[in-house]
C-alpha cells in the first residue's frame, strides 16, 4: 500500500483550512494554547463530520489505520490514544475469557492488571532470567514458557517485547511452542516500534509470529505522548472482541492531536525510517565502542543468555550499586543531560533519530565522566513468590485497608507492591503477604529505596474493613 499519503492528517488540515465557525467541542473554539495561539489549538478537533469515528471508523482513521497495517505487516491495526495501556488490557481480555488462565512474567507492566481485573483473569506467572551483575529482569526463557503451557490451561501467553532496558527474549520459540497448543501470543512491543527497520535491531514481534502487538509509537516511533497503536495477525485473536474492549476502554472524545500524528509517524516511519535508523545505528554502535574504550560498562549481547538479543539503541549503564538516582542527578545537573531511567545500578539512556552527533558526543563525554562502575553484590536477594489465594478481581475490587508492615503477615494484598526501579511486584494483589516478604519489603525501607504500594509510613493495602481487625 502507498505508504506518502497521510490520510487522517490531510483530514485534520482540510478541517482546518476551511476555517469553519466552530459551534462545537471543544470549548476552546481551536484557541487552546500552549504558549502562543497557533495550529495546535486549531487542530485540537474531536470527532466532527469528515473526520470518521474512532469506535466505528469507515473514513479518514479507518484508511489510515490500514495504511499502518500494511507497513507493519498486521491484518489490522487500531489506533490507541490512551497509551499502550489500552491497547494490552483490549489485547488480554480479547484472548482470555473471565476464569481462564492467562501466562506471564512477573515483571509485566502493571498496564496487564487492569485486564487482569475487568476480566477476572487467572494469571500464572514466570519467573525472569537475569544476569548476575545487573539487577533487573532480562526476559522470560522460553523453556519456562513451554513449561507453563505444558499444565494445559492457558488461554494466552503475554510478553514484554523488549523489557524497558532494550532486551527481547526467544519470541520465535515461544510463538511456536504456544501455537502447537492452540494457544495466542500477546505482545507487549511498548518499546519496539522500531525493530524491524535495521536488520541490526530486534525482531519485530510480528514478524516473529505475534498474534496481537501493542506497540507505544509514542516512545520510539515519534508520536505524540499516548499515541499508540494495537496490530492483530491471525484468527487467534478475534478482531471483533478487540473491538468491543477497546469500545470499553477508549474515550469517546478522542484527541486528533493523537491520532494524526499517529498517522505521521507511521508515514514517517515508512518513508524515512530506514535510513535514519541506520545513520543513528552507526553513530550508537561507534559510541559504544569509545564509551567501552573509555572504560564506561554498558549492557551488551555479552551479557544476555542464549536466545535473547539487545537493542542497541538502548544504552544501559552501569553506575555501581545504589549509585543510579545520584548518577542521573549528576548528569542533569552538571552537563545538562537527562536520561529516561535511574534504576539502583543503572542508567537508561534512549536515543533516536532526532538526537544530532553533538548530543551523543555529549552524552559519552558526561557517561565518561561517572567512573568506571564497581559492580556491587548488594542487590537484595528477591522473596519467593507468595501463594495466590484471591483473584487479581476479587482481591483489588473488594474493601481494603492499610495496615503497618509489621501486622500485614498472613493477610492478602490488594494492590501491587514493587520497588521501584525496576517496578517488578514482590507482591501482585490477591498474594498473601509472609513473612519472609514483609523482612524483604523493611530492608527496601531501611535503605531507602522507594516502594510503590506501601506508603511513606509503611502501610500496605490488604483485604478487609477496618472493622474487621
Ligand atoms: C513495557 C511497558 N509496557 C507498557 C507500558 C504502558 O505504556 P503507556 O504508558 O503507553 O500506556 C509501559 C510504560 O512505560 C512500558 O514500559
Amino acid at each position: 500500500m502507498e505508504q506518502h499519503s497521510a490520510p487522517l492528517w490531510d483530514a485534520v488540515r482540510q478541517y482546518v483550512g476551511q476555517k469553519r465557525r466552530r459551534f462545537h467541542l471543544p470549548g476552546h473554539k481551536g484557541t487552546a494554547s500552549l504558549g502562543g495561539r497557533g495550529r495546535v489549538g486549531k487542530m485540537d478537533l474531536t470527532e466532527l463530520p469528515g473526520l470518521d469515528d474512532l469506535h466505528s471508523p469507515t473514513g479518514t482513521i479507518a484508511a489510515a489505520q490500514a495504511t499502518a497495517a500494511a507497513w507493519f505487516g498486521a491484518d489490522q491495526t487500531y489506533f490507541l490514544v490512551n497509551g499502550c495501556t489500552a491497547g494490552i488490557q483490549a489485547m488480554i481480555l480479547a484472548a482470555v475469557s473471565p476464569g481462564q488462565r492467562l501466562i506471564l512474567p512477573r515483571h509485566a507492566h502493571r498496564a496487564v492488571l487492569g485486564a487482569l481485573v475487568a476480566g477476572g483473569i487467572r494469571p500464572r506467572w514466570l519467573s525472569a532470567v537475569g544476569h548476575p551483575e545487573w539487577e533487573f529482569p532480562l526476559g522470560v526463557a522460553a523453556q519456562a514458557v513451554e513449561e507453563a503451557l505444558a499444565e494445559g490451561d492457558a488461554a494466552a501467553v503475554f510478553v514484554p517485547h523488549p523489557v524497558y532496558q532494550g532486551v527481547v527474549s526467544d519470541l520465535a520459540r515461544i510463538v511456536g511452542a504456544a501455537h502447537c497448543r492452540g494457544v495466542a501470543v500477546l505482545v507487549d512491543e511498548a518499546h519496539g516500534t522500531h525493530f524491524g527497520l535495521d536488520e541490526r535491531l530486534p525482531m519485530p514481534a510480528l514478524r516473529a509470529g505475534a498474534d496481537a502487538v501493542v506497540q507505544g509509537t509514542h516512545k520510539t516511533g515519534g508520536a505524540l505522548t499516548q499515541g499508540a497503536m494495537l496490530h492483530l495477525r491471525g484468527q487467534r485473536v478475534p478482531a471483533e472482541r478487540v473491538r468491543r474492549a477497546l469500545d470499553l476502554l477508549q474515550t469517546t472524545s478522542p484527541s486528533y492531536l493523537l491520532l494524526a500524528s499517529l498517522d505521521l509517524a507511521r508515514r514517517h516511519l515508512a518513508t524515512r525510517g530506514r535510513r535514519e535508523h541506520a545513520a543513528l545505528l552507526d553513530a550508537v554502535l561507534g559510541l559504544r565502542d569509545e564509551l567501552g574504550r573509555r572504560g564506561v560498562r554498558l549492557l551488551g549481547s555479552e551479557d544476555l543468555p542464549a536466545g535473547h538479543a539487545l537493542d542497541p539503541e538502548r544504552l544501559t549503564v552501569a553506575v555501581g550499586e545504589g549509585r543510579g538516582p545520584a548518577a542521573a542527578r549528576r548528569l542533569a545537573e552538571e552537563h545538562g543531560i537527562q536520561v529516561e531511567y535511574a534504576g539502583a545500578d543503572h542508567l537508561v539512556a534512549v536515543t533516536a533519530p532526532a538526537d544530532t552527533p553533538a548530543d551523543l558526543e555529549s552524552l559519552a563525554a558526561a557517561l565518561a565522566t561517572l567512573g568506571v562502575s564497581a559492580k556491587g553484590t548488594g542487590a537484595l536477594p528477591q522473596p519467593g513468590w507468595p501463594t495466590q489465594v484471591l483473584t487479581p478481581r476479587e482481591a483489588v475490587l473488594a474493601p481494603a485497608v492499610a495496615v503497618p508492615l509489621a501486622r500485614a503477615v498472613g493477610e492478602v494484598a490488594a494492590e501491587p507492591v514493587a520497588v521501584y526501579p525496576p517496578g517488578t511486584p514482590v507482591l501482585w494483589p490477591g498474594e498473601a503477604v509472609t513473612a519472609e516478604v514483609v523482612a524483604y519489603l523493611e530492608q527496601v525501607r531501611a535503605r531507602g529505596l522507594h516502594l510503590q504500594g506501601v506508603g511513606a509510613e509503611g502501610r500496605l493495602a490488604v483485604v478487609g474493613t477496618p472493622l474487621g481487625r
